[in-house]
């Protein structure tokens, strides 16, 4: 089956991971034309625009897109491209998936859960303002239609994976109202799956549990902020952020990218991880039906894990990123 994709490479590692991805389809075989876009700083230089029309109407058209991180300024120059081209494609769910990987060495075995994290309000609005000079306001926002929606997205999810239970996340001891519209949603949503287990758990408590017991947690439901930064956590339990993919998932369109930013610390020097930009495009290609294909990439990269030694510095191996996608590439070509 031929796809047309777009293509986001991003800054950063982000091109570095991109070509690492597109030469191992290449090696297997995939038919897919790439549709390349600019966007961030590369985009604000060229184009004046750090997220141009021309991408957006890209994703719409293609209705998927593999993205590569994008540089965000702190403090000053353009707003997030990331938060941006959420809102813009309405990307409401964000789903990461994190297990162990074969031959990958972390602090825990049998880790397997789903992050869903909702992917367009709470304190990513970008509402803020100065009240007065010296106080600043940022407002967190929480409806019922995108908590109700991402419940939904949770619940289906955990139903077409054969999961058992979802666990929603909250802090509405203290915010009442916003995490409590949240957590009510949650629960209205649960009594129309009665085929799995619902509970809640306050942030900081699951952040305890997850790094003491991960293995007893399924499908994690959280707001964005919550989400952002549980993930993050969950990633460092199996080996980092080099190995863990993401999905950002609209109703009519999904964008699929690692979890890790630009890394801008190692960036132009071919020793980036393509692990995590590689299973985010696994999952795009499920997303595509192709999952014949997407397993014979995988057993490829399992295979590169358990029977060899390349791995790239941040597992504490010696290969550039160059190096392991040949020893993908290879072994796709072996099988
Ligand atoms: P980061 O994820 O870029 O880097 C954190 C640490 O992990 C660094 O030491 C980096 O070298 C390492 N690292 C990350 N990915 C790696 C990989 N694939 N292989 C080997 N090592 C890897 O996080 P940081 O430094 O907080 O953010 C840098 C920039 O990326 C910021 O401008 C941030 O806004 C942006 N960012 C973009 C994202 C996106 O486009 N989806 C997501 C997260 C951050």
């Amino acid at each position: 089956m031929s796809h047309t994709i777009t293509l986001i490479p991003g800054d950063g590692i982000g091109p570095e991971v991109t070509e690492s991805v597109l030469r191992i389809f290449k090696a297997a075989g995939l038919d897919i034309e790439w549709d390349r876009q600019d966007a961030g700083l590369i985009a604000f230089q060229r184009y004046n625009q750090s997220l141009p029309a021309s991408l957006i109407e890209s994703v719409h058209r293609n209705k998927v897109a593999l993205k590569g991180p994008v540089t965000t300024p702190i403090a000053e120059g353009f707003t997030s491209v990331n938060v941006g081209l959420r809102k813009a494609l309405d990307l409401y769910a964000n789903l990461r998936p994190v297990r162990n990987l074969p031959g990958v060495p972390s602090r825990f075995e049998n880790v397997d859960l789903f992050i869903v994290r909702e992917n367009t309000e709470d304190l990513y609005s970008g509402l803020e303002h100065e009240i007065i000079p010296g106080v600043v306001e940022s407002l967190k926002i929480i409806t019922e239609r995108a908590s109700t929606r991402i419940a939904q997205f949770a619940f289906e999810h955990a139903r077409a994976y054969g999961r058992k239970r979802v666990t929603a996340i909250h802090k509405a001891n203290i915010m009442k109202l916003g995490d409590g519209l949240f957590l009510e949603c949650a629960r209205t949503t649960a009594r129309d799956y009665t085929d799995i287990r619902y509970d809640e758990r306050i942030v900081d408590a699951v952040c305890m549990h997850l790094v003491m017991h991960p293995e007893r947690f399924d499908v994690l439901l959280l707001p964005n902020l919550y989400g952002d930064i549980v993930s993050d956590l969950c990633a460092g339990l199996v080996g980092g952020l080099g190995v863990v993919p993401g999905a950002n998932i609209g109703t009519d369109c999904s964008v699929f990218e690692a979890v890790h930013g630009s890394a801008p610390d190692i960036a132009g020097q071919d020793l980036a991880n393509p692990i995590a930009l590689l299973l985010s495009a696994l999952l795009m290609l499920e997303h595509l039906g192709e999952r014949q294909r997407a397993e014979r990439i995988r057993a490829a990269l399992e295979r590169v894990l358990t029977t060899t030694t390349i791995r790239t510095r941040d597992l504490g191996g010696e290969a550039t990123t160059t190096e392991f996608t040949d020893a993908i590439c290879r072994e796709i070509e072996k099988a």
